[in-house]
């Protein structure tokens, strides 16, 4: 499937799945990355070169729900070397303010290199000359440059999907130089903030010795590098149709029924991950209800956690730690037929989220670093009425557009348990006012304006005259 836009991403939008009756299928795969780019591929009849999950190796390219696919095999060893080492157990705490210790194994850097090196091959063989390669994530910061040694005609972009950390952190990576030379392969680099552009930029004049110049980078072969901030969002309006369905209504009002009819229903959707600050929002909520400001009678907590990443050890830890919290309030706090706490291990389709969405009075959404979160604007997507709260960790980069939500320091509990409560309490007139101007921010900044102004910045990078590349050393 030869085109003249390819999406590089270490995910495929679907998973590789066992059915019930035990043959294989597909299902939609989590997180923010997938949600994001999909609306793009079907805008421009690209194809899609990911990892479908799984070990299988005689996967065929393939065409789904109108989108080009093409699957790329992982080894176990893959998965545990690069996948969940070197992606998950280096990058993704490094990238996030080392909410977890990152650990650094040259194995682990070996084998990134390796499925890079595999990716960046397939990109080649795949695009058509002079196409647009975009390339997504943490998990492939080497494929720019690579793909550019391979494919020099090509115009390259990358995006950042989690945020970049301050020199102070990034420069503990012992392979951070290849890194930065890895991403300057691309004519353009695209952050979620500005701050993590800038950070980009001060690490390439400090570590890497190229010329900057504000969010330029003159490379020694004359070529100029970009990187800036493109703040990713949702499809605002197709969540907003989806949440005005009659379906969706009916089965908000169910939920609702199951839940007992509560004053009201607050509500936590996350990938269930360290950097998300499930516990000390689930503890925050158990305080407020053990201080006896409020009462299960009337306030229920929806937490749905996302498996994810399940053989990482950091992982299993937090899913018992979580598993162990909510015993422990429901125990201590639930009556019978009122848990305090309605915990779902699960993913959900789109019409469910909307659904749950629909049907809470408070988004609760306390991360401890995370580069945008979708799940705050699809809430905000969703309520049509202009009601509803959103209380948001200012340490999202979400919080950078949603100003009008209740910001919270997801450290501080007690802060978090004032502002669950002031949220809790807020009247109509309250509620309208913040949740209409967030409304506004959404509409204006959704995906498709996201991804629009990332091409149309790659578009207009003038690299013609740069000198061919030299492949570069790498160790
Ligand atoms: C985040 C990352 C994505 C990743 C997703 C799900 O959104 O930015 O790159 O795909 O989490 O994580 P997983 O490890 O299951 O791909």
């Amino acid at each position: 499937m030869p085109a003249d836009l390819v999406i590089v991403a270490n995910r495929l939008p679907v998973d590789r799945v066992e059915q019930s009756d035990g043959t294989p299928g597909w299902r939609g795969s989590p997180g923010g990355l997938v949600t994001a780019i999909e609306p793009v591929m079907r805008a421009n009849d690209g194809t899609w070169i990911g990892w479908p999950g799984g070990t299988e190796t005689d996967l065929e390219p393939f065409e789904y729900d109108g989108m080009n696919l093409v699957p790329m095999t992982m080894s176990q060893s893959e998965i545990e070397l690069f996948y969940e080492g070197f992606a998950n157990g280096t990058i993704w705490p490094l990238y996030h303010d080392l909410v977890a210790k990152p650990e650094f194994h040259r194995e682990w850097w070996d084998a990134y290199v390796a499925v890079n090196q595999r990716f960046a091959e397939k990109a080649a063989s795949l695009a058509n000359k002079g196409a647009t390669v975009w390339v997504h994530d943490y998990q492939l910061q080497l494929v720019p440059q690579m793909l550019r040694e391979l494919r020099p005609d090509l115009r390259i972009g990358f995006y950042l999907h989690i945020p970049f950390p301050p020199a102070e952190l990034f420069q503990q990576l012992p392979w951070r130089r290849q890194i930065l030379e890895g991403l300057l392969g691309a004519d353009l680099v695209g952050f979620q903030l500005p701050g993590g552009a800038g950070n980009f930029v001060r690490l390439v004049r400090q570590r890497v010795g190229h010329k900057t110049h504000r969010d330029l980078v003159y490379l020694p072969d004359g070529r100029t590098v970009r990187a800036a901030a493109f703040p990713i969002s949702i499809d605002a309006a197709g969540f907003e149709e989806l949440a005005q369905s009659d379906a969706v209504a009916a089965r908000a009002t169910a939920i609702r029924e199951a839940l007992g009819n509560p004053r009201r229903i607050f509500l936590g959707i996350d990938r269930l991950d360290y950097t998300k600050g499930i516990y000390a929002r689930l503890r925050a909520f158990s305080e407020l209800i053990a201080d006896g400001h409020l009462d299960v009678e009337d306030a229920v907590f929806v937490q749905v956690a996302v498996p994810s990443r399940e053989q990482v050890e950091q992982y299993r830890i937090l899913r018992d730690e979580i598993d162990r919290l909510v015993g422990r309030i429901n125990g201590d706090l639930g009556r019978i037929g009122k848990p305090a706490i309605s915990y779902l291990h699960s993913s959900y389709p789109r019409e469910e989220m909307a659904a749950l969405y629909r049907a809470a009075d408070i988004m609760v959404v306390t991360p401890y670093r995370d580069g945008m979160n979708l799940v705050a604007k699809e809430y905000v997507a969703c309520r049509f009425d202009d009601d509803g709260a959103l209380v948001l960790s200012e340490f999202a980069g979400a919080a950078d557009e949603l100003r009008q939500a209740w910001l919270v320091n997801p450290y501080d509990i007690n802060a978090m348990k004032s502002s669950m409560l002031e949220a809790y309490a807020a009247d109509e007139k309250e509620l309208t006012k913040r949740m209409r101007a967030m409304r506004k921010t959404i509409r204006q900044h959704d995906v498709a304006a996201w991804a629009d102004s990332f091409m149309s910045e790659l578009a207009d990078v003038d690299n013609t005259h740069a000198k061919p590349v030299k492949p570069a050393k790498r160790s």
